[in-house]
């Protein structure tokens, strides 16, 4: 509130008690200050001046972005400015991927050429399947995948040049077209099966569940739902701003390595339990529930704080994940196909119980878009070591346009933040048998 009979101005005023100087910060963007402001507020000339501490980002904006709005109060997310809702209704994958990398909706010809481009990038070289080769039988897929992506950058060593627009545009296509490829031949070797080579006239999730599932040279005619049902997974999972990845994409970019790396880098980062690995952990814990008489007791533990509630819980969504309604939609459809998922059940009565439940309300624990999406993959026929991987895939899309925008904005360096030194002072070196 800006004092009685002073007109509002767009600044934050600050007195630093310590001195008892004041400070006019000027406010960006509605609720935005500058955190170099702060740099000002010193005690002496030669003072290092203050800096905001902020553990895990949890209130500190990296970047202006144009890419996707999340309004986590109430449960809103738009790519470019569009509803995920009509997104996930009317569109599909491959146009979602032209929206977030282009930033409009592509023309008919426009569509129809980066729909032919990504096809016809699907191939990947064949050294890379010898480099498969050499992984153990039972690795996991995820790390199958974040290693040949890798790898990847050893075979387009133009690819350095991320200052070039043009080159970036091509890599940004071969990774696209790239991914379903990887994946799929990273569940293969799991598998012990031979890789099947990507056929060109299909779509980009029939062709990945083409690779994935043909056994023998039979055809593989996917079903026509579950096709749809993937397109909308993927279409849900395409970019979700700056979270842990998404920043590791930005970060290890703004170094200006070669995309390959970074990629692999921000899948490293999605692998863990509470990112990307967390529909994996959702699947596990239904299974090690087992039965809707053991919820009780797991609630409990959950209670305790000797658990977490995988599937539960955003950082940004405090009202609910608009995915997750999406998602428990689309399940219904590929339960129609696939049969019931016998561990739905226990599902629902989590959820059922913590909607209800003051711990979990009291702490905004809503179902996120991994609760149900695993149900789904699993009844599809996918094994839980593909889950993440089928979270890698179309965020790929998410990373690159965030990328891209990174890249082409002026404000933007090298990442490196401040830490605040809290360690020894100086002391002088003992040597080992004084110790
Ligand atoms: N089950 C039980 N309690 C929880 C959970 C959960 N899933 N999530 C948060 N809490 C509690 C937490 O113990 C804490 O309680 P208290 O205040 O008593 O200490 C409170 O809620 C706040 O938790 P937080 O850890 O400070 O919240 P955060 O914003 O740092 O964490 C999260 C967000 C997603 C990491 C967390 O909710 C979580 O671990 N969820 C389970 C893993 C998961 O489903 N991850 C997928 C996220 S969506 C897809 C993606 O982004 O990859």
């Amino acid at each position: 509130m800006a004092d009685s009979g002073t007109e509002p101005r767009n600044t934050l005023s600050v007195r630093d008690n310590r001195t008892g100087k004041d400070y006019e910060l000027d406010i960006h963007e509605g609720n935005v200050i500058r955190s170099m402001d702060l740099r000002q507020i010193r005690v002496h000339d030669d003072d290092f001046g203050m800096m905001a501490y902020d553990p895990a980002f949890t209130n500190t904006a990296s970047t202006r972005s144009t890419v996707t709005e999340i309004d986590g109060g109430r449960g809103i997310l738009r790519y470019r400015g569009y509803p995920i809702e009509q997104l996930a209704e009317k569109s599909s994958f491959l146009e979602v991927a032209y929206l977030l990398l282009k930033g409009e909706l592509p023309k008919e010809d426009e569509l129809d050429s980066w729909v032919h481009d990504v096809t016809y990038h699907t191939y990947i070289h064949e050294n890379i399947t010898k480099l498969l080769n050499g992984f153990r039988y039972d690795a996991h897929a995820m790390g199958i995948l974040i290693s040949s992506v890798g790898a990847l950058s050893t075979f387009y060593p133009e690819a350095k040049e991320v200052d070039n627009a043009e080159n970036r545009w091509v890599q940004i296509t071969r990774m696209v077209a790239k991914m379903p490829t990887l994946a799929a031949f990273a569940y293969r070797h799991h598998q012990g099966l031979p890789y099947i080579y990507p056929e060109n006239e299909l779509s980009y999730t029939a062709n990945f569940l083409n690779m994935l599932f043909r056994i023998g040279v039979s055809e593989y005619e996917p079903n026509p739902a579950l096709e749809r049902a993937l397109d909308i997974l993927f279409i849900l999972h395409a970019d979700h701003e700056q979270n842990c990845s998404t920043t590791t994409m930005r970060v290890i970019g703004s170094s200006k390595a070669d995309p390959y790396s970074a990629l692999a880098g921000s899948m490293a980062a999605l692998y863990g339990p509470l990112h990307g690995g967390a529909n994996e952990a959702v699947l596990r814990m239904l299974k090690e529930i087992g039965d809707v008489k053991h919820i009780p007791a797991f609630m409990e533990s959950v209670r305790k704080g000797e658990r977490r509630l995988m599937g539960f819980g955003h950082r940004v969504y405090k009202a609910y994940d608009p995915r997750a309604s999406i998602i428990k939609e689309a399940a219904h459809d590929v339960f129609e196909v696939t049969g019931k998922n016998p561990l739905l059940e226990i599902a629902l009565e989590l959820e059922k119980i913590a909607l209800q439940e003051d711990y979990f309300v009291e702490r905004n624990l809503y179902p996120n878009v991994d609760f149900y999406s695993g149900l789904i993959y699993q009844a599809m026929g996918f094994p839980v070591e593909m889950f993440p991987v089928l979270f890698a895939i179309p965020r790929t899309v998410g990373w690159l346009s965030q990328w891209e925008e990174m890249l082409e904005d002026g404000e933007q360096k090298i990442a490196r933040p401040r830490q605040v030194y809290v360690g020894e002072g100086e002391r002088d070196y003992v040597p080992l048998g004084q110790r």
